[in-house]
């Protein structure tokens, strides 16, 4: 059974306002069972999804082919770490994906390049990362371990499924890809703003290789539940490192980049899941 979720980067979306009280442990088993409930019906409005995390921009939606069959459900638009006070809500989808039979997570994410031998359009494979915001006790997981979903202090240093990256690699080598990809490190920093020059010099001396604003909250909560997860970057703009540089970060770049390879990105999750 797979899932694939898909951050669609270009698809931005805007929470409603959440508040702690808004997440109670039970909220995800009813969110699965109103899933499961829908077999006929493939794709779900975020808001029409019950507790849900709710979004006011485009109507991101879930897609879901349910059980008896193999479990898939790809999400287009995903939810930021830095639009909610509650880092759960964040990772709110992946468990209701547990709880519906989902095995593998490949989830993808747009991110700056660190490594100065990375290109814009390059997409790296992550092998691991570092939680920036968990440094700073803003870990998904913080708080009360609901033993539901896993143990406490789970593991990281196997986070990223070696098979599926070998697999990936392999597939992309086979469709001539083998020019833009990587195969390294992410940092997650909370965003919303990019990195100043001193931050981003401070990340390549950690061994980061690309930075973003997502992905990790949703690997540490699916590796805590025990799905296999693969996940990869698009270096949609490469870090501004230098003082005299008049390069500036910028939005914009990000969305051209992404959408310069959205084909490349579909196939290479497509051939993936074949091959799975
Ligand atoms: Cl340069 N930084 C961060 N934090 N996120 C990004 C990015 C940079 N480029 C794309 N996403």
């Amino acid at each position: 059974m797979h899932v694939q979720v898909c951050n669609t980067a270009w698809i931005r979306t805007r929470l409603s306002v959440v508040t702690p009280q808004t997440l109670r442990c039970s909220d995800y088993r009813e969110t699965a069972d109103w899933l499961l409930s829908h077999t006929e019906q493939t794709v779900f409005p975020y808001k029409d999804i019950p507790h849900f995390p709710n979004s006011t921009g485009k109507t991101p939606s879930l897609s879901c082919t349910l059980p008896p069959k193999t479990v898939h459900v790809c999400m287009q638009g995903r939810f930021y770490f830095y639009e909610v006070p509650v880092s759960l809500q964040v990772t709110y989808p992946v468990r209701v994906f547990f709880l519906l039979g989902v095995e593998t997570l490949i989830i993808t994410n747009a991110a700056g390049g660190l490594n100065p031998n990375f290109k814009v359009g390059d997409i790296m494979l992550i092998k691991d990362h570092i939680n920036m915001p968990g440094f700073a006790g803003q870990n998904p997981l913080c708080g009360h371990n609901d033993e539901r979903f896993g143990f406490s202090f789970p593991c990281m240093s196997d986070a990223y499924d070696k098979d599926l990256c070998s697999l990936a690699k392999k597939t992309d080598e086979e469709q001539g890809c083998s020019s833009f990809i990587q195969q390294s490190v992410y940092c997650m920093l909370a965003g919303p703003t990019f990195e100043t020059i001193a931050e981003c010099r401070a990340l390549q001396k950690l061994g980061a290789d690309a930075v973003g604003m997502s992905t990790v909250p949703e690997v540490v909560v699916a590796r805590h539940c025990g799905l296999r997860v693969f996940s990869l970057s698009l270096i949609t703009n490469k870090v501004v490192t230098d003082y005299n540089s008049q390069e500036k970060a910028n939005h914009d770049e990000v969305l051209e980049t992404t959408h310069m390879r959205t084909q490349d990105l579909q196939r290479m999750v497509s051939n993936l899941l074949a091959k799975m």
